[in-house]
């Protein structure tokens, strides 16, 4: 993600996709303004940079260093605060209700 859509997230106009070109309806998500988001599988700098930048507490879970990396790349560039935990989302870890939201992207497949 680029520092301008880092920005126009901040300023609530941001857009994700789970198919390979149509966004995902904006009301799916709620309000994710301090709630507890998890991108599951979602490592790459692109979806948790923009929950986080949209005010989201998010947690990036992802089996790949090299995935989180990019995520710590563009939260360090742009002062944003996410958590990340390296694993398996075959191994569950976390408690039920952690989060009012899962983000996950094309991953299942793998
Ligand atoms: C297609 S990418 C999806 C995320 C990316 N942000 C995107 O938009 O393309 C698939 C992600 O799933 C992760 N992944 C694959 N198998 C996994 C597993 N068993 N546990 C956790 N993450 C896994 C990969 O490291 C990769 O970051």
């Amino acid at each position: 993600m680029s520092r301008d859509e880092i920005a126009w997230a901040g300023a609530g106009n941001w857009q994700v996709i789970l198919s390979p070109t149509k966004p995902v309806p904006k009301e799916w998500f709620g309000d994710i303004r301090g709630k507890e988001l998890l991108g599951l599988a979602s490592g790459g700098g692109q979806q948790v940079s923009l929950f986080a930048a949209a005010g989201a507490l998010v947690t990036s879970f992802d089996n790949s260093s090299a995935q989180l990396a990019k995520d710590e790349y563009v939260a360090l560039r742009d002062g944003l605060d996410i958590a990340y935990e390296q694993g398996d989302m075959a191994l569950s870890r976390f408690d039920d209700e952690s989060f009012y939201l899962i983000f996950h992207p094309v991953s299942n497949v793998f």
